[in-house]
């Protein structure tokens, strides 16, 4: 039987997928809890991989081999770039790609990774689909399927927000998603990432970051959750 992989990067944003896990056991790798169960009949491994790439890489390694998840759904917030999109709005990743990759100096286009086919890792299309059905399911009012760009840092300005958007046509901003796509694309394992708007990624974060972290998160499992009874 079919194992799913689903990663949070935040308590906010896993708890409620371990809330509903059924026959739960865990087991701690590398620092992180991953805990196996059943959600809606189907055997997953929850986890919170921590903030930033490198937890995030190492987390969907692990999945990957000790757990033989054979599908990875990751679920949670991030700024938005794309102009049409508020807080609470919904990107499904096209794919996803690393901003922070940079090595303009040596001539390679920003985000690129040097002497590497792929820089900008495509997501399953079949879970692009059913993620899609979920906002419609459940009528997110506003939802964009685009290009998430991850990078160790928090996006809080203006001007960023718009190279984002411009330079790099990235809908939203977050911090673990290109990871977990790149550790997928080098492993075969297909993989969607579910982002709900926190902030716009514009400076403005830190007045309710924290409210609006809790309903971005609730809105992005929902949809997950929905996934899940379809997989
Ligand atoms: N996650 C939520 N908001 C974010 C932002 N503005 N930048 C990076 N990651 C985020």
């Amino acid at each position: 039987t079919q194992v799913i992989g689903l990663i949070g990067a935040m308590d906010e944003e896993v708890e409620l997928l371990l809330g509903q896990l059924e026959n739960k056991v865990t087991t701690v790798k590398a620092g992180v809890t991953y805990a196996s169960g059943t959600l809606h009949g189907k055997q997953v491994v929850v986890c919170k991989s921590g903030v930033g790439k490198v937890n995030a890489a190492v987390t969907t390694q692990i999945l990957i081999d000790s757990f033989g998840v054979s599908k990875i759904l990751f679920t949670g917030v991030a700024g938005a770039l794309h102009p049409d999109l508020n807080i609470g709005d919904i990107v499904i990743s096209s794919s996803c790609m690393q901003h922070d990759m940079d090595v303009t100096p040596l001539g390679f286009a920003r985000g690129m990774i040097p002497y590497q086919e792929v820089s900008d890792f495509p997501a399953d299309q079949s879970l692009i689909e059913l993620a899609e059905e979920a906002c419609k399911e459940l009528s997110v009012d506003h939802y964009v399927i685009g290009k998430v760009l991850s990078g160790d840092q928090f996006i809080a300005s203006r001007e960023t927000v718009q190279t984002l958007y411009e330079d790099l046509n990235g809908a939203c901003a977050e911090m673990e998603g290109s990871a977990v796509a790149q550790v997928c694309y080098m492993n075969h394992v297909p993989y969607v990432v579910i982002r709900s708007m926190s902030d716009k990624a514009d400076g403005s974060a830190h007045v309710n970051f924290p409210e609006f972290t809790v309903k971005a998160s609730r809105r992005s499992h929902e949809i997950v959750n929905y996934m899940l009874g379809r997989l």
